[in-house]
């Protein structure tokens, strides 16, 4: 059974996800950026932006789980980009320039439709307008056997942590303080939900958890 599995997603010491105020200067909100240092020194993000170089150890082990055994991901708008309401033409096309890192079918959750998009690398973005159940369906036939990544935002994870349906879920608690923005736990019973911390390691740059559903 293919597993929904979140990867690298990071969280502040206060559990923010994502700053306030996100807009095309701070695709992670206000101060946000700094939640992924740990991510952008490692080996496997430089070679997913086609860049040589980058640290092995804890965090590049930690975060090249992530592109293993990935056939879809799904994200919320807001991770996909700063444009809200409908859509006012094609011109966004994400954060990641030609070349985004998903090197697949990409379900992005909206209430406003569009069509999908194709980029360089494999990456199709696909929106999906009636709601989470179906963009799980939708990237299940398109993962074809293989598992499904849940992207973020904070938003759309929260959602299908709720409707019990992340079997996995890797958080990287960083270093830093936000005050503010978009918090991944509040109003979350884990516990309840079924999820348990199987496993943790620290790094100079961040401390990782992982929840496990059901073991
Ligand atoms: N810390 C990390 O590792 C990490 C990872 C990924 C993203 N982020 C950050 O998290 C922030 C975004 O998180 P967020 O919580 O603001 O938003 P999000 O989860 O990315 O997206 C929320 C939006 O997606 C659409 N949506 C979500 N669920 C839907 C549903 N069931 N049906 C229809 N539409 C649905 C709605 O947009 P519309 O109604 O406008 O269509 C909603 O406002 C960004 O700053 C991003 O960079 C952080």
């Amino acid at each position: 059974m293919p597993k929904l599995r979140v990867h690298g997603f990071s969280i502040s010491l206060d559990g923010y996800g994502a700053g306030p105020n996100q807009d095309l200067d701070n695709p992670l909100g206000v101060g946000g950026v700094a939640l992924h240092e740990w991510l952008f020194a490692t080996r496997t993000f430089q070679q997913r932006f086609g860049r040589d170089g980058g640290a092995t150890g804890v965090d590049d082990d930690l975060a090249a789980r992530g592109f293993t055994n990935i056939g879809a991901w799904i994200i919320g708008r807001n991770m996909f980009g700063p444009v809200r309401g409908p859509w006012p033409d094609d011109s966004w096309k994400g954060w990641w320039g030609d070349n985004p890192p998903y090197r697949g079918p990409v379900f992005v959750l909206t209430n406003h439709p569009r069509a999908s998009v194709v980029m360089g690398g494999g990456t199709t973005f696909h929106f999906v307008t009636d709601g989470i159940h179906a963009a799980m369906q939708r990237a299940t036939e398109a993962a074809n056997g293989r598992d499904i990544q849940l992207g973020g935002g904070v938003s759309t994870i929260k959602q299908y942590l709720r409707a019990g349906l992340i079997d996995e879920m890797h958080i990287a608690i960083s270093p830093i303080l936000l005050g503010s923005g978009e918090h991944l736990f509040a109003g979350i019973d884990t516990p309840k939900l079924g999820y348990r911390c199987t496993e943790h390691v620290a790094s100079a740059n961040a401390t990782h958890a992982v929840l496990t559903k059901g073991c």
